[in-house]
């Protein structure tokens, strides 16, 4: 559920017309809603109240925008982040770095450091040459790092390729298979603290099935550990937990099914559970809001060209993902169009053949659904500056991210004299 509905027959986020946030600050501009992050993050919560203690991580990399994180921190959640700028930026939010978890294959010496300087909860290791690293790191500040292996269980979650992380042929983990060898070695690194076991098999998964055998496995697995003589405290299980996007289809299991089935399933495990949803805290709390430039006719349906593009919001080229696309004052007829962006790409495209509320040049859109991996993946393509957001609450908004003015893009670039000639 988010807080996204027509009032008066137009779209109001919370008690605020979007329209007017258009007309103040232009369009594109990503809008989120604080009572809808509030309410995620309380339905999460609850579907683990069964469970003692868990820390509750957001993915940062799922909306890194400071009051997003601000709002999140004082709502008493943890971020998990996978580079030192997500680090710093959850820090200056405002979450404590006892409620970090660092994961990554590629975490560097600096990264490292960085981390246990802030003394995070935990980091969750990829491979042996990376924990050999990180003690060494720990080592030269005569610290311990308290650390977890994340194992590739070998599970096909089910979703988009270029989302899943848990088959052996990812790039992410350790092979489940060579857990004990691998745990062990960490063992005798004298930077360590091997504390727990982490997993993550993928994003948008819509089936609890894949994510319960990846528990499973990990269960076993700190069975063997224990009897290995390790003192296994914490088990991290990850993100995953897919949203919906397209009214017509199914939707995925609610967090109460999931925290039923981890309730379940980590009975007697006697570890504190971590978790690290991103999509499913910020995915329905935001909104793009566009405008329609112009309409153009097209071969079988018009084409609506819009003021986004894929460099806003790259999902829908970058993984064919369906967005959501209303009228922020539908006139009650609805027609077959083609979204796209401006662009000089075909990939620019947000919907082909949609059945969705008739608009025309001067309008205004909203793809829903954009709370989660929207402005975070944005880029300046087609020398577009970055997209301004919104935090909305009640009746209240601000901008949380200014629009940059073009000249930051051409005043970034430094023309060497020998070059200007
Ligand atoms: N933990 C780890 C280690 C992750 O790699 C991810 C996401 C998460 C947690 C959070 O997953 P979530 O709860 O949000 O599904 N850009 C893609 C999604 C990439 C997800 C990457 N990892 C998209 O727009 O669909």
């Amino acid at each position: 559920m988010d807080h996204f509905d027509y009032v008066n027959g137009a779209m109001h986020v919370e008690q605020v017309p979007m329209a007017a946030i258009a007309d103040a600050v232009g369009t594109p501009v990503y809008i989120y809603s604080t009572a809808t992050l509030t309410r995620h993050v309380g339905v999460f919560r609850d579907a683990l109240s069964r469970l003692a203690d868990p820390l509750i991580a957001f993915a940062v990399k799922a909306n890194p925008n400071g009051a997003v994180l601000a709002t999140l921190a004082k709502l008493g959640l943890g971020a998990d982040v996978v580079s030192g700028g997500e680090l710093m930026r959850a820090i200056a939010a405002g979450i404590p770095a006892n409620r970090i978890v660092f994961s990554g294959v590629g975490k560097t010496a600096e990264e490292m450091r960085l981390a246990l300087e802030h003394g995070i909860f935990q980091f969750n290791l990829e491979s042996e040459p990376e924990a050999e690293m990180l003690s060494d790191v720990a080592l030269s500040m005569g610290r311990k790092a308290p650390v977890a292996y994340r194992i590739n269980p070998d599970v096909d979650a089910g979703t988009h390729a270029k989302i899943s992380t848990g088959k052996s042929e990812n790039k992410f983990g350790i092979p489940y298979d060579r857990a004990l060898v691998s745990y062990a070695a960490a063992r005798d690194l004298p930077g360590l603290d091997v504390q727990g076991v982490a997993v993550h098999i993928g994003s948008q998964l819509t089936d609890l099935t894949p994510l319960e055998a990846a528990f499973v496995k990990v269960g076993a697995l700190i069975e063997q550990l224990r009897g290995d003589g390790h003192d296994i405290r914490t088990a991290d299980l990850g993100g995953g937990l897919g949203v919906p996007y397209d009214p017509s289809l199914p939707i995925p299991p609610l967090p109460a099914a999931y925290g039923e089935m981890v309730t379940r399933v980590t009975d007697g495990w006697n570890v504190r559970l971590m978790f690290e949803p991103g999509r499913v805290i910020v995915g329905n709390a935001g909104a793009l809001l566009s405008r329609v430039v112009r309409v153009k006719q097209g071969a079988q349906a018009p084409f609506v060209i819009v003021d986004a593009a894929m460099n806003d919001l790259m999902r829908p080229s970058l993984y064919d993902a369906w967005h959501d696309i209303r009228a922020i004052h539908p006139v009650g007829q609805r027609a077959t169009a083609n979204v796209v962006g401006p662009v000089c790409e075909t990939g620019d495209t947000f919907a082909m053949h949609r059945d969705m509320d008739v608009v025309q040049a001067g309008d205004l859109v909203a793809f829903m659904t954009a709370g989660a991996y929207g402005a975070t993946m944005a880029g300046t393509y087609n020398s577009r500056p970055l997209t301004p957001e919104v935090l909305v609450s009640d009746d209240k908004w601000a901008v949380v991210r200014a629009r940059p003015p073009i000249e930051a893009l051409i005043e970034g670039d430094s023309i060497p004299d020998w070059v200007r000639g």
